[in-house]
C-alpha cells in the first residue's frame, strides 16, 4: 500500500497543496485565492475567493464539454413500472426551467427550499434547481412523519417546500400532501408556497399558495448564480442526542472539490461509466453518491425506486447493475441482509450478467463478517466497506480503490482517507495505548467536504462535536486501529441508533415515550436485530393510578412514535416495568441494559442504586423472548 499511505501522508502534510491540486477538478467561476483559513471558531474553511456553481459543475459544464446526449440519470422504479433516462442535456434544461419557476415564487441566494419527495427525478431536479440560484435546499426522508417535517420546516424557514403528492412503498401508495398541510399547520414558520409534483397514481387537490411542479417548469430557464465556495449548498438534518434533530451546514466549494476527489479514489469511477447507490435521496448517500458526486464526475447514476426485496423479487439489485451496466454499486449492508435472508444461496444471481460490476460498497452500519464473507461467496467482485457520517459528507475510512485496493478484512472499513487525521482516545483526551478501543476523533483541519456548521446554531456545532477534545472533532463513533493500521468501527457511544442504516435518536424516542400522559419515566435503547442492525426497545414506568393494561399501552405509545416520528423509527415493542436500573446518581445504565438484551455477560456496576432492577429487566426480556436476553447473566 505504498501508494496510498503516501497520498495520505501528502494530504496530511501538506493539506495546502494537496487540496489545491484536487480544486482544478472543478470548472470555478473563480478560483480560490486561499485554499484553507479557519473562522473566528478555528474550523476549517475551504477555497475561499473562489466562486462557482454546482449545477453549472455538474450540468451545465458538462453540455458544453460534449457529454450532452449522455445518460446523467438512469431512473428505475419497480414499484411504478416505469424507467426513463435523463441526458445530460434534458436534465439541464428541466432543472434550468424549474430554477426560473423558483425564481418566480421569489427564490433567490441564500433563501431555503425544503424537499420531502420520494425516489422520483423531480428530487433531483429540485435540488439542482435550488443549486442553480444559490438557494440553499434541506431534503427531507420521505420516511419522517409530520412532526418531523414541521420541526425541519420552522428551523430551515424555506420560502417554498417542493413536495411530491405521494411516495410509493412496496405494495402502498402513501400521500404526501396531508403530511406537508399537517407539517405546514404544525410549524410556526409559514412558507409562501407550496409546490406539488402530481403523480397519476395520487394526485392532490391544490389550494391558495399552492402551485403545481408542472407550471414551474413551464417557466423560462434561469442561469447558474455564482456562489462562494464557503456559501451553504444545502442543510441536511440528522439525528443527535435531543429531540431536536442537528441541521448539518455543507458548502459549495469544499464539497464539490471532496466528491470530486472521491468519485476517482475512492470509487475508482471515470466519467461515462455508471454508478448504482442504492439509498434515498432524504440521506447524506443519496444526496453525495446518487445525486452530486456521480454527476461532478460525468458518470451515470441510477435512480431506484424500490427495495432490495419483493419489488418484486430478491434479485432486483442484480437485476439493475445488469441492465445498466453498472460499474460500482452501493448501498446498506441490511439490504444486503434482506437479500440474503429471502435467497440465501444466491441462486437469482443466476438470472443475470454481471460482467460489469467492478466493485460493491457498503455504508450506513457496519458491514458485519457474515454479511462480508456472504457477499464474497456469491459475488466475484471486492466488497468494500467504507465508514462515514452525515456531518463528513463522503467517506472517512474505506479501502481506495482508486488509489490502491488493499487486501479487506472483515469487520474493518480499512484505512482513513486522505485528509482525514483519525486518532482514537481514551475519555481523558489521551491517545488510547496501541491496538485498544476508545472514542474516534479526526484532529482539525477537517478536509473539504465536511459539515461547516448546525444551522442557525454555532453553539450547538461547538458542544455536539468540537468541547468533548479541544482541537479534534468527536464522530460519537468507538473503534480501534489493528497493527496493520486497519480502522474497525464497532458502534457509538452515543445515543445514536442504526436501524436498517438509518440513523436515529433514542433520546427522540424517548421524549415522545415520556410526552405519553400514563408515562412517568422511560428509557430506549437499541438492540441487535439479524436484518435491521439494530431496532429500539422501549421501557416505561407507569405513573401512579395506571389502570393496568399494558397491552393497551404499549399499543399507544408505538402508535405515537409512528405518528410523531414517522414509521422509520420502527419501533415496535415497549416493555412496563416498575423500576429502570440507574446508578446513585440517577443516570438510567442504558447500555448495561443494551448488553442484557444482546444477551451479553454484563457486570453489575459499583455504582448501581438497586440491582434488583436488574432481575426485572432481564425477566421481562426473557418473558417477551427479546433479543438474545436468555442468555445475558451477570459475570463474575
Ligand atoms: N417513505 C415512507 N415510508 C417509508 C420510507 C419512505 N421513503 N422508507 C421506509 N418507510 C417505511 C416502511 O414502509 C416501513 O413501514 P412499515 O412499518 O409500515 O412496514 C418503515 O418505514 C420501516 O422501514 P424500513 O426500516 O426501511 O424497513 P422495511 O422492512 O420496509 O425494509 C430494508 C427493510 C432492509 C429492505 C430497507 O430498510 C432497505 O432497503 N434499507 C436500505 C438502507 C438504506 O437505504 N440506507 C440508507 C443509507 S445507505
Ligand atoms: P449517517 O449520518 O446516517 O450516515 O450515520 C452515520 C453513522 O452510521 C456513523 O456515525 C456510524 O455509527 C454508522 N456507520 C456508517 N457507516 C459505517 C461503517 N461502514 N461502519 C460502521 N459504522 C458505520
Amino acid at each position: 500500500m505504498s501508494r496510498y499511505h503516501t497520498i495520505y501522508r501528502a494530504a496530511l502534510d501538506a493539506p495546502q497543496t494537496f487540496w489545491a491540486d484536487q480544486s482544478r477538478r472543478i470548472p470555478w467561476f473563480r478560483a480560490p485565492d486561499t485554499i484553507l483559513s479557519y473562522d473566528d471558531q478555528q474550523h476549517a474553511r475551504w477555497f475561499e475567493g473562489g466562486t462557482l456553481n454546482i449545477c453549472h459543475a455538474a450540468l451545465d459544464h458538462h453540455v458544453e464539454q460534449g457529454r450532452g446526449e449522455q445518460a446523467a440519470l438512469y431512473w428505475d422504479s419497480p414499484v411504478t413500472g416505469t424507467k426513463q433516462t435523463l441526458s445530460y442535456r434534458l436534465l439541464r434544461d428541466r432543472v434550468a426551467r424549474v430554477a426560473g419557476g423558483l425564481a418566480q415564487l421569489g427564490v433567490t441566494k441564500g433563501d431555503r427550499v425544503v424537499i420531502y419527495m420520494p425516489m422520483v427525478p423531480e428530487a433531483v431536479i429540485a435540488m439542482y434547481a435550488c443549486a442553480r440560484l444559490g438557494a440553499i435546499h434541506s431534503v427531507v426522508f420521505g420516511g419522517f412523519a409530520p412532526h418531523e417535517l414541521a420541526l425541519r420546516i420552522e428551523d430551515a424557514e424555506p420560502k417554498v417546500v417542493i413536495a411530491a403528492s405521494c411516495g410509493v412503498e412496496i405494495n402502498t401508495v402513501l400521500p404526501y400532501k396531508p403530511i406537508v398541510d399537517q407539517a405546514l399547520a404544525q410549524s410556526r414558520f409559514k412558507p409562501s408556497a407550496t409546490v406539488i409534483f402530481q403523480r397519476d397514481l395520487n394526485r392532490a387537490e391544490l389550494g391558495e399558495g399552492e402551485y403545481d411542479w408542472q407550471e414551474l417548469e413551464s417557466a423560462a430557464a434561469a442561469e447558474c448564480v455564482a456562489v462562494e465556495a464557503t456559501h451553504p449548498l444545502y442543510i441536511l438534518y440528522t439525528s443527535g442526542t435531543t429531540g431536536k434533530p442537528k441541521g448539518v451546514v455543507r458548502d459549495t466549494g469544499g464539497y464539490a472539490v471532496a466528491l470530486a476527489y472521491s468519485m476517482e479514489a475512492v470509487y475508482d469511477l471515470a466519467p461515462g461509466e455508471v454508478c448504482f447507490t442504492a439509498s434515498d435521496v432524504g440521506w447524506v448517500v443519496g444526496h453525495s453518491y446518487i445525486v452530486y458526486g456521480p454527476l461532478l464526475r460525468g458518470c451515470t447514476s441510477v435512480l431506484y425506486e424500490g427495495k432490495p426485496v419483493k419489488t418484486p423479487d430478491a434479485a432486483s439489485f442484480w437485476r439493475i447493475i445488469d441492465e445498466y451496466k453498472v460499474k460500482s454499486f452501493f448501498t446498506a449492508p441490511t439490504a444486503f441482509r434482506a437479500i440474503k435472508k429471502e435467497d440465501p444461496d444466491a441462486r437469482l444471481l443466476a438470472r443475470h450478467d454481471l460482467t460489469s460490476l467492478e466493485y460493491v460498497f457498503v455504508a450506513g452500519e457496519r458491514l458485519d463478517p457474515p454479511t462480508f464473507h456472504w457477499l464474497e461467496d456469491v459475488l466475484d467482485v471486492p466488497v468494500i466497506d467504507h465508514w462515514w457520517q452525515t456531518e463528513t459528507g463522503w467517506p472517512i475510512a474505506a479501502n481506495p480503490a482508486g488509489i490502491e485496493l488493499a487486501r479487506a478484512k472483515a469487520g474493518s472499513a480499512t484505512f482513513p482517507m486522505p485528509g482525514f487525521d483519525v486518532a482514537i482516545l481514551e475519555r481523558d483526551g489521551a491517545p488510547a495505548a496501541p491496538l485498544s478501543e476508545g472514542s474516534v476523533v479526526i484532529r482539525q483541519p477537517l478536509p473539504p467536504g465536511c459539515l461547516t456548521g448546525i444551522w442557525k446554531d454555532p453553539q450547538r456545532f461547538h458542544s455536539a462535536y468540537m468541547a468533548a477534545f479541544p482541537g479534534s472533532y468527536l464522530t460519537g463513533d468507538g473503534g480501534h486501529f489493528d497493527a496493520e493500521g486497519y480502522l474497525f468501527i464497532m458502534g457509538r457511544t452515543d445515543d445514536v441508533i442504526n436501524v436498517a442504516g438509518h440513523r436515529l435518536s433514542t433520546g427522540e424516542m424517548e421524549e415522545v415515550l415520556g410526552g405519553h400522559p400514563a408515562v412517568a419515566e422511560c428509557a430506549v435503547i437499541g438492540i441487535h436485530d439479524d436484518l435491521k442492525g439494530q431496532l429500539p426497545l422501549g421501557f416505561v414506568i407507569a405513573k401512579d393510578g395506571f389502570d393496568g393494561d399494558e397491552a393497551r399501552l404499549e399499543a399507544e405509545l408505538v402508535k405515537r412514535v409512528r405518528e410523531v416520528i414517522g414509521p422509520v423509527a420502527a419501533l415496535k415493542q415497549v416493555l412496563v416495568v416498575d423500576r429502570l436500573p440507574k446508578t446513585r446518581s440517577g443516570k438510567i445504565l442504558r447500555k448495561l441494559m443494551r448488553t442484557m438484551a444482546d444477551g451479553k455477560a454484563y457486570a453489575v456496576p459499583s455504582t448501581i442504586d438497586d440491582p434488583a432492577s436488574l432481575e426485572e429487566i432481564h425477566a421481562a426480556l426473557c418473558e417477551r423472548d427479546i433479543g438474545q436476553a436468555g442468555q445475558a447473566a451477570p459475570r463474575e
